[in-house]
């Protein structure tokens, strides 16, 4: 039977989709990614070597075609990078890249870090990728689209556009001088003519992989809580994250999708601010973030990190209408002391299953815990493709059930460890 499938974060981000996707990938003849850009880090270790991926879909290393769809926003030179590292791996890989995705610019970057600087108090801490000015050019309709890269006069039109428009912003940096926006107009227009082979109208292609039977996998970055619409605006990324982008991002039919994976941490973690009502202080989340080596893959920044959030994980859980649960990091999260989850919020003295949205409630909601017994380090457990539930640690099943009998949704597959085989399915 064909497979169509779209897999998402169901947190902040890095919730291990990157490892997930590509112990899925193999079933799937193509990944199409449909959001984001740079700002994503996903990593996968093989016993080829361990790979960060910033650009391409993590289904990278081991299926035959993979998408960048229109939803992303490309830096281009980091792309040409990403494409040969992936290429010494996986020779024959097909790669194709959207006409319509838009290009983050050096200046993007700059401007990224000039906007976090005007918000002051309100700073979102940004990946400083430049996605946020690059999207915002998407939607003012003056964003610089990967066709744009194969014709150097419009290339320089588009520039002094996008710098008269944002020239308070720009005018105390090199991009005030016309000879630098010109000679960045000029790299670009050399680094699309390497880029070239790789552009396509890549709706279509998805459309005649599907025709011809194709197994289709959609990859989302970040987490549903950083989508612009559903997160905790507006410490949130640029473009939605919600699984309902994929269709937006890679212009492929809502109809066809037969399942959705949902990644989720055993625990949360999460970079940049933003409320966080289950986030962890001081030694206890030292011990979490060193065992899950929790320091971001673009930025190296240290994560925050704290315990598992149901009234939260639900609601991406609805949002994003998932079928099967992927946890990850269960090995992590198992030499914790105590272990946490919260179950419901307290707000006002009231009980509320809802996580509130208005940042004023969320900065004063206090969660509600239930607590497990730890079940220690698993990672030697794992190893096979397919185990049954029965063979996990007592203490970890009823982990597990407590969170599916909460959820409705299964947990098909659990992850214990950085490498492909310490990931596996889950039968029941
Ligand atoms: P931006 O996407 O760089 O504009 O950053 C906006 C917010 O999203 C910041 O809090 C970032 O830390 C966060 N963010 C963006 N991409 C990721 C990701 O891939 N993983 C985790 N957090 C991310």
């Amino acid at each position: 039977m064909q497979e169509i499938s779209v897999i998402v974060g169901l947190q902040f981000g890095d919730e291990g989709k990157g490892k997930i996707t590509d112990y899925l990938s193999d079933k799937y003849d193509v990944v199409a990614r449909f959001n984001g850009g740079t700002n994503a880090g996903h990593t996968v270790v093989t016993q080829d070597g361990v790979f960060k991926f910033h650009l391409v879909p993590s289904g990278s290393l081991r299926t035959k075609m993979v998408i960048l769809g229109n939803g992303m926003v490309i830096d281009p030179f980091a792309l040409i990078d990403e494409i040969s590292k992936i290429r010494a791996v996986n020779r024959d890989l097909v790669v194709k890249v959207s006409f319509n995705a838009h290009i983050v610019t050096k200046m993007h970057k700059v401007l990224d870090n000039m906007e976090e600087k005007m918000r002051s108090s309100m700073s979102i801490g940004t990946t400083a990728q430049g996605i946020g000015p690059t999207y915002e050019d998407k939607y003012a309709r003056t964003g610089i689209r990967m066709f744009d890269l194969l014709d150097l006069s419009i290339l320089k039109e588009k520039i002094e556009s996008i710098y008269g428009m944002k020239s308070n912003l720009l005018k105390d940096t090199e991009f005030s001088e016309k000879n630098k926006r010109d000679s960045m107009a000029g790299e670009l227009y050399e680094v699309g003519l390497k880029l070239k082979e790789y552009m396509d109208y890549t709706e279509n292609v998805i459309y005649e992989s599907y025709s011809s039977g194709k197994n289709i996998l959609f990859e989302g970055a970040q987490g549903l809580l950083l989508d612009p619409d559903f997160g905790f605006y507006p410490f949130v990324t640029s473009s939605n994250t919600i699984s309902a982008s994929a269709f937006t991002g890679t212009g492929f039919s809502l109809r066809k999708v037969k399942k959705i994976i949902g990644v989720a941490k055993a625990y949360i973690s999460k970079v940049g601010e933003g409320p966080f009502a289950t986030e962890m202080f001081g030694d206890e989340a030292k011990k979490l973030r060193e065992a899950g080596g929790e320091y971001g893959t673009t930025t190296g920044r240290p994560r925050r990190v704290g315990w598992l959030d149901l009234p939260m994980l639900k609601y991406s859980l609805m949002l994003d209408d998932v079928d099967q649960i992927a946890l990850t990091k269960v090995d992590t999260l198992g030499i914790m002391d105590e272990i946490k989850v919260c179950e419901a919020y307290e707000i006002d003295g009231k009980k509320s299953k809802f996580p509130p949205k208005d940042i004023k409630t969320v900065q004063n909601f206090k969660p509600v815990y239930r607590s497990f017994e730890p079940w220690g380090d698993i990672a030697d457990m794992i190893g096979k493709k397919v185990i049954e539930k029965s063979d996990l640690p007592e203490k970890l099943i009823k982990y597990i059930d407590f969170i599916e009998k909460e959820t409705g949704i299964p947990i098909s597959i659990i992850s214990a460890g950085k490498e492909r085989k310490s990931t596996v399915e889950i039968n029941k």
